[in-house]
């Protein structure tokens, strides 16, 4: 991880990730001020974080989905781990692909794709992502209520994805669909993030 340079990018990730070049450091520093205060140097004397300290985690990757996202309020319990920003949104991007695949080779985009995230949590992560880069629309579907309130909070307080995702309470929970969808709804695509079912 090192300031300004963008040259080398991490080639493991999605061609679309926009989490493949190397850090700026600085910029995400002006996204969340609270990140300066975290940067260490690494054995290659290079600006990073400590990776096994979860608050630097976290506001390393607040500042990442302020920064390349436009999500200004990431709060969320501290007793959730913190998920890592490039791997979800590579994950995304691939379900995109597979979306594309079926629809002649284009990546479909816009609010009528809606995707069903199941086990949303509460960093609300997949959605945001989906949201962002494809304008898709969510729904997200938890059997924590403190998972699903705090979801709704970042939904609320982030402009870019006010009223794009819809959270849904599931009250039992070895049910996974069922109460969750009903008739009416159209589902594009379902995703979810074990470890459960
Ligand atoms: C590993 S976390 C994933 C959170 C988030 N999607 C992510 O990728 O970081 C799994 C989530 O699934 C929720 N969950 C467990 N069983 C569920 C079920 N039957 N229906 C919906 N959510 C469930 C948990 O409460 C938890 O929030």
């Amino acid at each position: 991880m090192s300031s300004g340079n963008h040259k080398h990018e991490k080639s493991r990730l999605h061609s679309r990730n926009k989490n493949r070049e190397k850090y700026d450091i600085g910029a995400l520093i002006i996204s969340n001020p609270k990140l300066k205060d975290h940067i260490i140097h690494n054995r290659s004397k290079e600006k990073s974080i400590d990776f096994s300290n979860p608050l630097s985690v976290k506001i390393l990757n607040q500042a990442l989905l302020n920064h390349y996202y436009g999500i200004k309020n990431w709060e969320f319990p501290d007793e959730n781990l913190c998920p890592p920003i490039p791997g979800r949104a590579d994950y995304i991007h691939h379900i995109a692909d597979l979306l594309g695949e079926n629809n002649l080779g284009t990546i479909p985009t816009g609010d009528k794709i809606i995707c069903l995230d199941i086990g949303i949590g509460a960093s609300c992560i997949y959605p945001i992502i989906g949201v962002t880069e494809y304008d898709w629309r969510f729904i997200g579907s938890d059997i924590d209520p403190k998972a699903i309130a705090s979801a709704q909070n970042i939904i609320d307080s982030n402009s870019a994805i006010k009223n794009k995702i819809e959270c849904r309470l599931q009250k039992k929970s070895k049910d996974v669909l069922h109460s969750i969808i009903s008739k009416k709804d159209k589902i594009d695509l379902i995703i979810c993030n074990p470890p459960f079912h």
